[in-house]
């Protein structure tokens, strides 16, 4: 048995991780644990990343995590908000490589922001590094100066260890893609990611030669990407850049609703939506789930290696896409589906 931790979270966390369930359990051979994380950690347990939920993630196979985070937690103390229980999971767990494709479905086109065309087909990955960079770089604060100015300082630093690591993910997911890897910094004016640049080209020549590597400043990366998104395979970069970057090209693919991410280091896996805790339409069920079922589908993918199964989930929500979020069973590649009228009422997939 498989064991899977799950982390509902805020907002709509526990909405959508009640329809992952659903489709967990249809595939069967895991048991569930749940913990908290987020607000709900903070109000349980007075810890956004409680130590309970500290052991169990360490004891589980994978972890699907919700969302966190809401307008209730806007006044507490920093290092006690709902966002500071996700980085710390991540930090923990050292989950340095953060997978964030944008896919675009065909049922899906017209509601791309883009014109069809530029969309249509569109099956980008971006490689977000997660652990290092200016999230995490020390020297960080708020203090006051001797002058008596008040400063806030962080950090972007990166050791040419972490650079090679995440490359090396981006590389070995390109080389079962399309061949193409574009690495994102601002080399011409910050040394880290100067530092960056040289690392990845240095490890490409040595080890990945069979992959096209390329270079690009993040903000032409961020005019690319709605220029001609379909020019790039997989985009690798630090922490702030991706985290951008990603909610840039979600929406080529019509919603940050859609956007599914795994979150991997050598030794534990977490999945989670691309999105937020939308706390402005939690607990009404309107929440679209398909992120949160495709970010099960990659755990399926990459942690159990269990590309059959991982294929029937995605085979289930393009049906229920192409059936326009209908009620009713559809059968498709062994893919047994109850859609209802609201996609947040029941979507099931039996491999
Ligand atoms: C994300 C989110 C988080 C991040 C926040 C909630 C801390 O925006 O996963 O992209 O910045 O990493
Ligand atoms: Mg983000």
């Amino acid at each position: 048995m498989k064991k899977i931790l799950i982390l509902a979270g805020d907002g709509i966390g526990p909405e959508v991780c009640a329809q992952a369930v659903k489709v967990i359990n249809k595939i069967g051979g895991a048991t569930l644990d749940y913990a908290d994380i987020g607000g709900i950690g903070y109000e349980n347990h007075g810890h956004p990343y409680p130590e309970e939920t500290k052991v169990k993630a360490k004891q589980a196979d994978a972890i699907l995590l919700g969302a966190v985070g809401g307008p209730k937690w806007d006044n507490i103390e920093f290092a006690l908000k709902p966002e500071r229980g996700l980085l710390g999971i991540r930090k923990d767990l050292e989950l340095f490589a953060n997978l964030r494709p944008a896919i675009v479905f065909d049922e899906l086109v017209g509601a791309s922001s883009l014109k069809p065309e530029l969309v249509q087909g569109l099956d980008i990955m971006i490689v977000r590094e997660l652990t290092g960079d200016i999230y995490f770089g020390e020297p960080r604060g708020i203090h006051t100066r001797e002058d008596g100015k008040r400063v806030g300082i962080n950090t972007m630093i990166y050791d040419e260890d972490e650079v090679k690591r995440v490359s090396k993910v981006a590389f070995e997911l390109a080389q079962k893609r399309g061949g193409k890897v574009c690495s994102v910094d601002k080399a011409n004016v910050l040394e880290s990611t100067l530092m960056w640049r040289e690392e990845i080209t240095k490890l490409h020549a040595s080890d990945y030669q069979d992959c096209e590597l390329s270079h690009m400043y993040v903000d032409n990366a961020a005019m690319q990407i709605v220029r001609a998104p379909k020019q790039f395979d997989v985009i690798v970069t630090g922490n702030i850049f991706g985290d951008i970057l990603s909610d840039a090209a979600a929406m080529l693919t019509g919603s940050l609703g859609m956007l599914p991410s795994a979150s991997l280091g050598n030794k534990y896996s977490l999945y989670e939506p691309v999105h937020g805790s939308a706390p402005d339409i939690a607990g009404q069920d309107k929440a679209n789930p398909i992120a949160t079922l495709m970010s099960v589908a990659m755990m399926y993918r990459y942690t159990f290696s269990m590309a059959k199964e991982a294929d029937a989930i995605e085979a289930a929500i393009r049906a229920v896409l192409a059936e326009g979020y209908r009620t009713g069973d559809i059968m498709q590649d062994g893919c047994t589906l109850v859609g209802t009228e609201k996609m947040g009422d029941l979507i099931t997939a039996k491999v």
